[in-house]
């Protein structure tokens, strides 16, 4: 017997307002057709003004928790992966806590962009195959509208805001492949490029900074380190790509998306693909691709699930797991 970290409830929050390409044509020297052809991204979500990380990330947790048909009080802890938290500090994942009504536990953020939610899913596994947690919310939750600058039609047409949710449940497994929950991590970064995508303001510099990044040169990095992470976690499982039911990955860019399950030898007919609807919405894409892909009837239980992800850092990751 072995333990195994299995999903239990899912979930998901997008703030109201929708905007599409279009409403970027009016200030910018884009058009829709530049913004869908060259990355898929067809609207996005932005939060109202005043709504925060925390908030976008409470309603998904409360969303997860139901579809678990569980409460705060059954929670041991709480990761929140983000890289747009409310305040300096206290962690985005004590305010969700709090809100939740959750006086046990402890929560905490994790900060690898947008390998997030690869990042966070590794490290609640961690603690739940360590018996130090028996149930764990990760979250991921994102306002990138915030750290946008405006007048750079190379990044700020290409992001959006939102949230996703799951929660891990330690349950007993054979130690197969078969086992129902996460089967394998891998986790890797570079901070040699850290040039090609970054935020030029932070604490330490007194300030909030924007968004800059080398777009196609992260596109370049990203095609065969997601394949490589994915083939790599899915070896770790004693698996490979034939045996992959679902591809969840990062949505950053339909090409990348494509790329990927190319090199991969996959068809998009196995991709849950939500970036047309979204944007990049960083460490909230996965678990927003995955409540989304559930709903729509894509994912079942049983099927074997690789997601993937790269980003700021650079870090990049893959999860292997069984629905
Ligand atoms: N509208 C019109 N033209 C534009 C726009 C726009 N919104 N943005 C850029 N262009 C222009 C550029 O100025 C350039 O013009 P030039 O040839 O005259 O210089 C031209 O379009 C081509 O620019 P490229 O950057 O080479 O275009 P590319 O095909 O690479 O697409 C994109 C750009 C969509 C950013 C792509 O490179 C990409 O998706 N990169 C990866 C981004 C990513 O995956 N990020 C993931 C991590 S995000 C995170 O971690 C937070």
């Amino acid at each position: 017997m072995a333990g195994r970290a299995v999903v239990v409830g899912v979930g998901h929050y997008l703030p109201e307002r929708v905007v599409p390409n279009s409403e970027f044509e009016t200030t910018l020297d884009t058009s829709d057709e530049w913004i869908r052809t060259r990355s898929g991204i067809e609207r996005r979500h932005f939060a109202a003004e005043g709504e925060t990380t925390s908030d976008l990330a409470f309603n998904a947790a409360e969303a997860a928790l139901k579809d678990a048909g569980l409460t705060a009080a059954d929670i041991d802890a709480i990761i929140l992966a983000t890289s747009t938290a409310d305040l300096t500090f206290p962690s985005a994942a004590t305010m969700v806590q709090a809100r939740l009504g959750m006086t046990n536990g402890f929560a905490f953020d994790v900060q690898a962009v947008c390998a997030g939610f690869v990042y966070a899913l590794s490290n609640a596994n961690a603690l739940i195959l360590s018996g130090q947690a028996k149930r764990v919310l990760v979250i991921g939750a994102e306002t990138f509208s915030r750290i946008m600058d405006w007048t750079d039609r190379s990044t700020c047409v290409l992001f959006g805001d939102g949230a996703g949710a799951v929660i891990l449940e330690g349950q007993e497994g054979a130690g197969t492949a078969q086992d129902r929950g996460i089967l394998s991590t891998d986790l890797n970064s570079d901070g040699r490029y850290k040039d090609l995508l970054y935020v030029d303001g932070g604490v330490s510099t007194q300030s909030t900074g924007y968004l800059r990044m080398q777009g196609n040169q992260v596109f370049r990095h990203a095609v065969d380190k997601l394949a490589a992470t994915a083939e790599t976690a899915l070896e770790k499982a004693g698996l490979s790509c034939d045996d992959v039911d679902w591809i969840v990955p990062h949505q950053a860019n339909i090409r990348i998306i494509q790329g990927t399950a190319r090199k991969m030898g996959l068809p998009m007919k196995n991709v849950v693909v939500t970036v047309q609807d979204h944007g990049n919405t960083s460490a909230a894409s996965i678990p927003l691709a995955l409540s989304v892909g559930k709903a729509r009837g894509q994912i079942k239980q049983g099927d074997l699930i690789v997601t993937e992800a790269i980003g700021g850092g650079l870090a990049w990751g893959a999860v292997v797991l069984r629905w």
